[in-house]
């Protein structure tokens, strides 16, 4: 059957006039109306787990912009959770977990299919927004990648440079390994529930694989990334997945053929025009607008923005930012860069 979503056909390997767009963190702290859901539910992991809030911030960058992607709400760092972290957030500062460094508190966690009782709601969640979008958006669902989620297990946090992660995989490569293959394992069974529940697209967000250099990228990022889509694909074989090895540099190149990624989300690190030569040419980009023009704006913006609508034109994408939206964000500045897109 001739597919009609605008991202399902970029993922698809179509090229389309004017690309489709969504945006990282489409939901959040820069939208008024979710911070008053925010309020409502109490603090953010009360908002992650309660289904009809989830549901509601979901669709708010929906109805306000008419994205054409939905991306399911809820934190790549459920999953840890899930295992049996312990799992909180500080305002201001981020997220802070109990940490696993040694072989005894590895064994202290669950085993990758234990996770869906914790993370029941989630899958609620996706079910009621496949009920409740327009029949033209794309519901997208999520995971983080085994190194991402492992260096927040590992610190206890986030890390400027990912260092614990690294000296635990220096010191004690056996802890890391068994770690990160569980993490690939829950990683696996959360996504694949998600496409049961009615996910469309999913994404697998590696924020830190550009900390990982040489073979310990090859190791670490592409070789799980290839597993966990290899899994899903004999699974679910209809289902695209977006990779997002964010920062990876020249390793972007070749990185969809490497895993069967369908579509590689590109960061601003690197030029539209890089991005477009090296690893277009295999296929769907996402990108790569940087998102401080979200709160800069003006000109700036409208310029920037065609010229990555621009050099991508010749080829699938979706566009998007290169990393989330802040806070400080302006909405205007959201709606203009999708005007400037759209070419209105
Ligand atoms: O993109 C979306 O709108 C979907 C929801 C989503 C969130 N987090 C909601 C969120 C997604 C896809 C994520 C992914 C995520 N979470 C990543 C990978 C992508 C990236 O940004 O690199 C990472 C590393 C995390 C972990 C995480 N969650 C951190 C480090 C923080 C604190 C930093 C911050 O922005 O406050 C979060 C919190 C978080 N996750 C918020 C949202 C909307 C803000 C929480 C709030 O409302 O206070």
């Amino acid at each position: 059957m001739a597919q009609q979503k605008t991202i399902l056909r970029a993922l698809a390997g179509e090229k389309q006039d004017v690309p489709p767009i969504w945006m990282m963190r489409q939901a959040g702290r820069y939208l008024p109306e979710y911070k008053a859901t925010r309020a409502q539910a109490g603090d953010f992991l009360s908002l992650c787990y309660n289904s009809d809030l989830a549901t509601e911030v979901t669709l708010q960058p929906i109805r306000r912009y008419g994205f054409d992607a939905a991306i399911l709400f809820a934190d790549i760092l459920l999953v840890p959770q899930a295992l049996g972290a312990d799992l909180w957030f500080v305002t201001g500062e981020g997220p802070r977990l109990s940490t696993i460094t040694t072989m005894n508190e590895f064994n202290a966690l669950k085993p990758a299919d234990a996770i869906h009782d914790t993370l029941a709601p989630i899958y609620q969640t996706v079910k009621n927004l496949r009920g409740a979008l327009p029949d033209e958006t794309t519901l997208i669902g999520f995971a983080g990648a085994p190194w991402t989620v492992a260096t927040y297990m590992i610190a206890g946090r986030g890390t400027p440079d990912q260092g614990p992660a690294h000296a635990l995989k220096a010191e004690n490569l056996e802890v890391f390994e068994v770690l990160m293959d569980r993490i690939t394992e829950a990683t696996i069974d959360y996504l694949s529930m998600q496409i049961d529940a009615g996910a469309e697209v999913v994404k697998l967000f590696d924020s830190w694989a550009g900390s990982l250099k040489g073979d310990d990228f090859d190791k670490y990022a592409l070789a799980p990334a290839k597993h966990i889509i290899s899994t899903l694909k004999s699974r679910h074989p209809d289902v695209p997945i977006i990779a997002f090895p964010r920062e990876a540099g020249d390793k972007y190149i070749g990185f969809a053929k490497a895993t069967g990624a369908d579509c590689v989300a590109l960061d601003n690190s690197i030029t539209p025009e890089w991005g477009a030569q090296n690893v277009q040419v295999d296929g769907c980009v996402q990108g790569n607008l940087a998102s401080s023009h979200m709160v800069t704006g003006g000109q700036n913006l409208i310029d920037e923005t065609r010229k990555v609508v621009d050099a991508f034109k010749n080829g699938p994408h979706i566009f998007n930012l290169g990393h989330g939206i802040t806070p400080d964000a302006d909405p205007e500045n959201v709606q203009l860069m999708i005007d400037t897109v759209r070419g209105k």
